[in-house]
């Protein structure tokens, strides 16, 4: 999978890159890359943003400047779509990120993700240059890096191979093996800290029970967060 994530903060995806799961994914032949707007902004001074025509606070990221950078990128006109690759604007209007959103872009070999800041992004690069808008939640972030790296975490930890543990993907919070509920609890050494002791059921040795616990113990939590009394 190759993702390209536009950005004014190519730096903060050094951390990022350097995540023992994504270097795994990097040796796999996974590829995340971060493009700075301002390299290939036409404008004087590296600019990339603007006042909003009608007023208002903040700067808005100029379309021009965005169809440039995706015009070097990729050499085509962005408002033609590339097949097999779907351009994402990070903004906290588009579509929530979750387990069934991760898994549909998890399948996609081509991904560009947009990250706006300040006042956001000129409509006319959404209505024309991207095929989703991908929301981190129904709040409200500095700029798009942060939601920028909770979709390329989410997707290359599903990716064959990525994960050091193949197992670990396969029985966590929302996964098929656990009918889309959240995980049980997980507990370890030493058996009793204070007075809380783990419950007598994991030092049993009996792996049967061990599982039907753990079930159980994974709907009732799903049933918890849905329950009526949390709005
Ligand atoms: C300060 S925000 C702009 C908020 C915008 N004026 C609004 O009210 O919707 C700057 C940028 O951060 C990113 N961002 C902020 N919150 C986000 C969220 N919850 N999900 C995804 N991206 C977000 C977007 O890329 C956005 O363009």
């Amino acid at each position: 999978m190759n993702i390209d994530v536009f950005t004014l903060f190519p730096d903060s995806f050094a951390w990022f890159n350097s995540q023992h799961h994504v270097r795994n994914a990097q040796e796999l032949g996974h590829r995340v890359e971060a493009i700075d707007y301002r390299d290939s902004t036409t404008l004087t001074g590296r600019q990339v943003d603007d006042t909003p025509f009608g007023g208002g606070a903040g700067m808005v990221l100029r379309v021009d400047v965005v169809e440039s950078a995706l015009r070097d990128r990729y050499g085509n006109d962005p408002a033609d779509r590339l097949p097999g690759r779907r351009v994402i604007a990070l903004t906290p209007g588009g579509r929530v990120l979750d387990e069934t959103l991760v898994e549909e872009l998890s399948d996609s070999s081509d991904l560009t993700l947009l990250c706006g800041r300040y006042e956001g992004f000129d409509e006319r690069i959404i209505e024309h240059f991207c095929t989703d808008q991908i929301s981190l939640g129904r709040f409200v972030l500095a700029g798009g890096e942060i939601p920028a790296m909770a979709v390329c975490d989410a997707v290359l930890r599903k990716l064959p191979g990525v994960l050091g543990h193949a197992d670990s993907a396969v029985e966590e919070s929302f996964s098929a093996a656990l009918d889309g509920q959240p995980e049980y609890p997980h507990y370890t050494r030493p058996a009793v800290w204070r007075d809380w002791a783990v419950p007598e059921i994991l030092l049993s040795g009996d792996h049967g029970r061990i599982e039907a616990w753990r079930r159980a113990e994974s709907q009732a939590r799903g049933a918890a967060n849905n329950s009526p009394d949390d709005g």
